[in-house]
């Protein structure tokens, strides 16, 4: 369970630097993650998924509030102690390492070097072995490829708490709804506190409850009927006021 309680996140104000203005990207949230649940976080882009996210991780660091896992504060906990405790999470742009396989870095968050045992996490995952194991984690690989090594290091750690960044950017239609599966099927099977954040309606057709974030708050919790409304509205031109819907207006949009 993460249980966030008024945190809030913000950066010096770039657009005026000298000001000493603060942004303030995550706003005075508080919201719990119930243990075991799958929750699909959304909302329009910007609105702070990402930077909740890394909060959580102990990537970004929170300017005020509280983060507890499972009843214990871990506010003031680095990010290799956050993992040790049991939250994993994916970037939405997944990292590469020039000079390493995944081998290596399956290994690494397995903990053992043991093939038999690495290869079984890769069947988890459902990607082919011979094909990835000794694959080097750099530039060449596709932006599908580094996303499913990134989900199979996640799921080799079996944490208490998975979050995943947009998993399913740059991967295949038909990957898809097996990613989905698979990552219900962890739930289920180890009541993995799941966190995706996404935009794919597979993805928040297979979430417990849907999460939108619109400002840096919880504009919304609850199922996907309920969101749907919200997200549609959301999806309404807002430079409307800008370019008064002139005919003669071009329409990025
Ligand atoms: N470290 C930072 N410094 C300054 N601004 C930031 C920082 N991190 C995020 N932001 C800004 O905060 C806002 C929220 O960003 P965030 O990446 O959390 O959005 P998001 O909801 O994940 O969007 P998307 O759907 O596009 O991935 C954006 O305007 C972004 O530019
Ligand atoms: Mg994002």
């Amino acid at each position: 369970m993460i249980d966030l309680r008024h945190v809030t996140f913000s950066v010096p104000d770039e657009n005026s630097p000298e000001s000493g203005a603060m942004k303030t990207i995550i706003d005075d949230l508080s919201f719990t993650f119930e243990k075991g649940k799958f929750y699909g976080i959304t909302g329009p882009n910007g609105g702070g998924k990402t930077s909740l996210s890394k909060m959580i991780m102990g990537i970004n660091p929170i300017t005020s509030g509280s983060i507890f896992l499972d009843g214990g504060d871990i506010t003031d906990l680095e990010i290799t102690d956050r993992a040790r405790a049991g939250i994993a999470y994916g970037f939405q742009n997944s990292a590469r390492f020039k000079g390493t396989t995944f081998r290596d870095l399956l290994s690494i968050a397995a903990g053992t070097d043991d093939e038999k045992a690495l290869i079984r996490i890769i069947a988890r995952v459902g990607i082919c072995s011979l094909d990835f194991l000794d694959k080097p984690v750099n530039a060449k690989l596709s932006g599908g490829e580094i996303k499913k090594i990134e989900l199979a290091t996640i799921i080799a750690r079996n944490p208490k708490v998975a979050i995943y960044d947009e998993p399913d950017t740059g991967i295949d239609l038909w990957t898809i709804g097996p990613m989905v599966e698979l990552l219900r099927k962890e739930q289920a099977e180890r009541g993995t506190t799941t966190l995706v954040v996404s935009h794919n309606r597979t993805f928040l057709e297979a979430a417990d409850v849907i999460v939108l974030i619109k400002e840096g708050k919880v504009a919304y919790s609850g199922d996907l009927d309920g969101a749907l409304p919200i997200l549609t509205d959301l999806s309404v031109c807002t430079f409307g006021d800008i370019c008064e819907g002139e005919n003669d207006a071009e329409c990025y949009r």
